[in-house]
Parts: structure tokens; sequence; C-alpha cells
């Protein structure tokens, strides 16, 4: 007791910061003082001492949670900036369950960020981007992450007794439009609305319940920067918008795609994926070429020369395969052996694949909700394929942002179409997005 009067402590014992963390521990978007109290072990009112109120706590843990931010390293790329920090976000959204629709819904939590998001804005500044443009991407930044993430939570969480959000949106889609579509193909008949078909992609998917899309949008956000006035007034001696050393440099100015598809499936005629992606590949012709490696190579013994002449030719490498124990499919991992050698792929003159493009095509049989930090495998798939990103590195491809095929197993044949169709569209396109080490 004697000690108490000594301490500077505003109550008997209960610090300030152990009521922020007991209230962060419940929840920002849960917790009331009495919760507060009861976990400290005292009663509500003994709180006062530390804390005024529930909006004086609430500000307390936003200044805790604003300070664990993580930001960027200076000197990066404007837009390796910001993949970094909508993914710092993201991390710092799934230790604080609840503090997305926090931050949404109370005008004033956000306050607490400012002087982080000064220091973000003035190093976009500083690698090249407009004053209003920073301002506009770190804008539209924050508000993907925390609708995505949001989302995400929602189809993540409960949704009724031993029901998640994601199954409560499935179950109502289907009561609206019938799985197969029956319903809704009634009302197409009577004109009400496009045939079902034509809405399969809409279903609620268990990829939406993660992280996946969230590095799509990021980029689609950096593109459209890119794109702006503004940023191009920044000119091509700028750092980051058009400068030489940025990995999206090249593109800008690159023609169409020589592109070679090599897939890596050990049972091609028994797939649904891969089979359906590589045969809408091999429609598209032109500058498109299929190699079905498993059939070209059914003993292993891979014809080095050959394999390194259709690189060489090639613009745009893809390597197409389904994920098998977290990992490639045991003949890729042969042809990455044998085809990328000393002297030729890495090395001080083996420089035979610099600035191509390696875009990965992957099939992965586990639902979204199975790879990130909430799910079985903790990892996510983008972890899961580091050894390809780092492989990139050494033969200084471009690594472009994965063409991932989530929830393989359970697939619908209309959501098997869909994808084979966004492939096509992802096989055409001449400018595809760089994956930065921080995706
Ligand atoms: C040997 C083997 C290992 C597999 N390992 C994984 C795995 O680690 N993670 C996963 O999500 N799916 C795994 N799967 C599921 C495959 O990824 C899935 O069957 C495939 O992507 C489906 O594509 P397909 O229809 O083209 O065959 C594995 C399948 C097999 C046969």
């Amino acid at each position: 007791m004697t000690q108490d009067w000594e301490d500077d402590e505003p109550s008997g014992g209960i610090k300030r910061d152990d009521v922020v963390a007991a209230a962060l521990e419940i929840g920002v978007d849960a917790f009331t003082m009495g919760k507060v109290a009861k976990r400290l072990g005292v009663q509500p009112a003994d709180l006062r001492r530390a804390v005024a109120s529930r909006d004086d706590l609430l500000a307390a843990c936003m200044e805790r949670v604003a300070a664990g931010l993580r930001l960027p390293r200076t000197g990066l790329d404007w837009a390796d900036h910001l993949r970094y920090l909508a993914d710092s976000i993201w991390t710092m959204l799934e230790h604080y369950p609840g503090l997305d629709h926090t931050l949404i819904d109370i005008p004033w939590a956000g306050v607490p960020f400012a002087p982080a998001v000064k220091r973000s804005h003035t190093a976009l500044v500083e690698a090249g981007l407009a004053e209003a443009d920073a301002y506009l991407a770190l804008d539209h930044l924050v508000g993907i992450v925390l609708t995505a993430h949001r989302s995400a939570a929602a189809l993540r969480g409960p949704a009724g007794p031993g029901q998640r959000g994601i199954d409560a949106a499935t179950q109502v889609w289907d009561e609206y439009y019938g799985q197969d579509g029956a319903t809704f193909g009634v009302e197409g008949v009577q004109g009400f609305g496009p045939r079902s078909s034509d809405l399969a992609a809409l279903r609620p998917q268990e990829s939406w319940a993660d992280a996946a899309s969230l590095g799509t949008k990021i980029e689609i956000l950096i593109e459209g920067l890119r794109a702006s006035t503004a940023v191009m007034a920044a000119g091509p001696g700028a750092h980051g918008a058009a400068s030489a050393d940025s990995p999206h440099a090249a593109q800008e100015t690159e023609p169409p795609m020589n592109t070679l598809v090599l897939v890596f499936h050990p049972d091609i005629e028994n797939s649904r994926v891969n089979k359906a992606l590589a045969a809408r590949a091999e429609t598209l012709g032109g500058d498109i070429t299929v190699r079905y490696m498993y059939d070209i190579y059914p003993d292993f013994t891979i014809d080095v020369e050959a394999e390194q002449q259709a690189l060489l030719a090639a613009d745009r490498i893809v390597l197409q395969y389904p994920m098998y124990w977290l990992s490639t499919t045991p003949l890729l991992k042969k042809w990455l052996d044998d085809v990328l050698t000393f002297g030729w792929a890495y090395g001080s003159t083996g420089t035979a694949l610099h600035g191509k493009e390696l875009l990965l095509a992957v099939s992965v049989g586990g639902s979204g909700s199975a790879y990130g930090r909430e799910g079985a495998h903790i990892f996510t798939v983008h972890e899961f394929l580091r050894p390809m990103q780092g492989t990139s590195r050494v033969i200084g491809t471009k690594y472009m942002v994965p063409f991932l095929s989530v929830g393989a197993l359970e697939i619908t044949d209309e959501a098997i179409a869909q994808r084979a169709e966004d492939y096509a569209a992802v096989l055409s396109a001449s400018k595809l997005p760089v994956l930065d080490i921080f995706g």
C-alpha cells in the first residue's frame, strides 16, 4: 500500500497500458468498460482513474495499434511502397479482429494513424509521385484494404449456428438463382435478366474469404496511377513512374508477347482444371505455344538443348501446374534442375532469360480459406510459391502476379469455364503486373 502512494500511475495498480492491452485482447469493436474491468479483476469504476471514458480508451487503443504499424523502409520504388503498405495494413487487421469496421464506422478512429500516413506520403513523393497522387494512392489503398478485409472477415466469420458467412452467402445465392442456375433460368426465359451462366462467376467463392485477390486490386491501383496524367508528368527520369530501374519500365513499350506455356500435369487426361486451362490456351494460337511436358518427356529424360531454345524464343514463360505437396509436380522440378544451367540461366554469364516474364499458373486443391494465417496451412499460397519467386530472381526473369486457381478440388464446371476465360485474357494481355518481393 505504501508503494502505491509513490506509484505515478493514477490508480491503485491499474496502468493505462494494461487497460489498453485488455481492451485490445477483447477486441476494439467488442470491448466495454465492464468487460475490461472483469478481465483485469477490478471494478469498472477503478478504470476511470486510468482512462476517462470508453472513447478515451478506444483512442488509446488506436494509438497503440498505429504505433505498431510496419511501414516500408525508405528508398523503395513507389509501387513497391504501396504493395508493402497494403500487406502491412492487412497483417495489422488480421492481428486485431474488429479493427477494420472500427476504422470504417467511427470517423475519428483513424486519426492516430495520421503520422504514419504522412510518413508514407513523404516517401511516395520522394519516390516520384506527385503530391496529389500520393494522397490519392494512400486514400484508395486504405479503402481497398479495409473493405477487402472487412468483407473477407465477414465471409470467414460466423453467420449462424455452425455456419460461416461464406456458407450463408452461397446458401442465399442458391436460393435466389439455384446452384445450377435453374431458378434464374425461369426468370431468364421471362426476360427478367441474363442467363444463369452469365452469373456463375458471381457466385460467392472460398477465395473471397482471404487475401488472394488483394494483390490484384493493389496492382490495378498501381497501374491506374501509372497511367494517370499526373504520374506521367513526373517524367521518365522520375524514380518509380517510368524509371529505367522500375520492373514495369520495359512493359510500357513492349510489343505483344511471344508466349510459351509449359504444362506440367502428370495426368492431364483426368485433370479438370489444368486440362481446361491448357485447352483454352491452345485455342489462342498465334504467338502462344502450349507444350504438354509429361507427354513430351514420359520417362523424365529432358532434351535440355530443345528446352533452352524454346525458352530463348519466348518473351513470356508460363509454368502451368497443379500444386502438389505445397510445391511443384516432379517433372517441373526435374526440368528446373536440368534446363536452368549454370552459365546459361544463372552465374555471371548466365543471362539467357534476363528480362523475360515468368508467369506461374497454379491450381491449388485447397480452398482459399485453407491458406493464410487463419487457415490450416498457415502460410499463403504466395508464400508457398517463394522458391519459384526466388528462382525467378536468380535467373533474372520478371516474376508476374501468379494466376492462381484455388479450391481446384471442389470447383464447379461453370467456375472452371470462367477460369479458362480469365486465363485466356491473361495470356493475351500485352501487360501484366509484376509481383513484388513483398507480394
Ligand atoms: C500428390 C498430390 C499432392 C497434392 N498436394 C496438394 C497440396 O499440397 N495443396 C493443395 O491445395 N492441393 C494439393 N493437391 C490437390 C491438387 O492441387 C489438385 O488436385 C489440382 O490442383 C487439381 O487440378 P486438376 O483438376 O488440373 O488436376 C494435391 C494432389 C495430389 C494428387
